[in-house]
């Protein structure tokens, strides 16, 4: 019997659904979110955000998750959430997410779906927990103890996954051991109480990686990511101070030129064209001419999202109503899942 579990069983959903999608956007449900630590940068950018759109666009029905209780999973602060949240959803919007179609919520403002967390956690042993690879990753790359809440995050993801009934995940490949898990408890809830849930799938990206302006993985910490909230200014600095190498002539070599090359695809994506017909045309300019390509592609390509983007920051009052709104909605959708959670599991008194 093939393995439900693996990638390629996973790949295979993935497919399948991918193929779907446009013949039956009503059949499906996306969530998916983002942990308000910074602020969004391009790689959420060509990563997530412009598909969250295609997928809000194409009429399914659209959630999106400001994980505030995430933040909580490696670090021992709550400095700057406020400011984080507020910023996340002027990007989302910015971005062309529209909180007519799509549900904008924070974790914190919903108490029943956080309470699903209990029904959840019965439904998972302590060795799946420990299993969990990326919990795992997580841990190691943020050199925090491994705490409870560190652990069982991937069944609080479950929790905002199937409090709106969600059915799709957009995710990178690292992520699809938590929706596995979201697979299990749906499948082990549904079976010892009756169907409640429905079958999750991650719809994995077919976009690779963004590399960071110096060919790493693109992260706020190594100081190698443009956001969105920068301003043109700003992004020509970070790219002009980008370190490449001492050959003159621009070549895409992503193995042995990783600084040149994430340069070159960030110009390429930017610019909807092949890095090595832009690496031809700079030739033997150098990376000064590169590095102007890149910051003209960027600048050019964000210029609208950002003029959008200062649009909306005038108007604060706007944007607690946008999220306020969402708010309401969540716990509409939580409360409805709830009281079916309770009516299946006999605890209506
Ligand atoms: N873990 C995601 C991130 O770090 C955010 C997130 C929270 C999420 N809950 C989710 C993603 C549920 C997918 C499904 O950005």
């Amino acid at each position: 019997m093939p393995n439900e579990g693996s990638y390629e069983a996973a790949l295979r959903r993935s497919d399948q659904i991918h193929a779907d999608l446009p013949e039956h956007p009503e059949n499906y449900t996306m969530l998916t979110g983002d942990r308000p630590t910074g602020r969004l940068h391009l790689g959420h950018y060509f990563g997530t955000l412009v598909d969250r759109v295609r997928l809000q666009d194409m009429g399914v029905r659209t959630n999106v998750v400001i994980a505030d209780y995430q933040v909580i999973t490696d670090r021992d602060t709550t400095a700057n959430i406020q400011d984080n949240v507020l910023n996340m959803v002027v990007d989302y919007l910015a971005c062309g997410i529209d909180p007519e179609r799509t549900m904008i919520f924070t974790h914190s403002a919903v108490p029943a779906l956080n309470q699903l967390m209990l029904p959840f956690l019965s439904l998972v042993s302590e060795a799946e927990l420990h299993r969990n690879p990326t919990v795992k990753a997580e841990q190691e790359a943020s050199g925090h103890e491994l705490t409870g809440l560190l652990l069982t995050y991937p069944v609080h993801q479950a929790c905002d996954i199937l409090f709106c009934k969600g059915n799709i995940v957009p995710v990178g490949r690292d992520q699809l051991p938590h929706i596995e898990q979201t697979r299990q408890i749906a499948r082990r809830f549904n079976k010892r109480y009756g169907k409640v849930f429905p079958e999750v799938a991650g719809l994995l990206t077919s976009t690779p990686l963004l590399p960071g302006l110096d060919g790493r993985k693109m992260s706020k910490s190594y100081g190698n990511a443009i956001s969105l909230s920068m301003t043109a200014d700003e992004t020509a600095r970070l790219i002009k101070k980008s370190k490449t190498d001492s050959e003159r002539m621009i070549t895409f070599d992503p193995e042995g030129r990783p600084e040149v090359s994430a340069l070159l695809t960030t110009a390429g994506i930017c610019s909807g064209r092949d890095p090595r017909e832009i690496a031809d045309e700079i030739g033997n300019d150098g990376a000064g001419a590169l590095k102007r390509t890149v910051t003209e592609a960027v600048n050019g390509y964000f210029e609208p999202i950002r003029a959008r983007r200062e649009e909306l920051m005038r108007d604060p009052t706007y944007i607690h109503d946008v999220l306020a709104e969402g708010n309401r909605k969540a716990n509409e959708v939580a409360n409805q899942t709830l009281a079916e959670v309770r009516e299946a599991m006999g605890m209506v008194y």
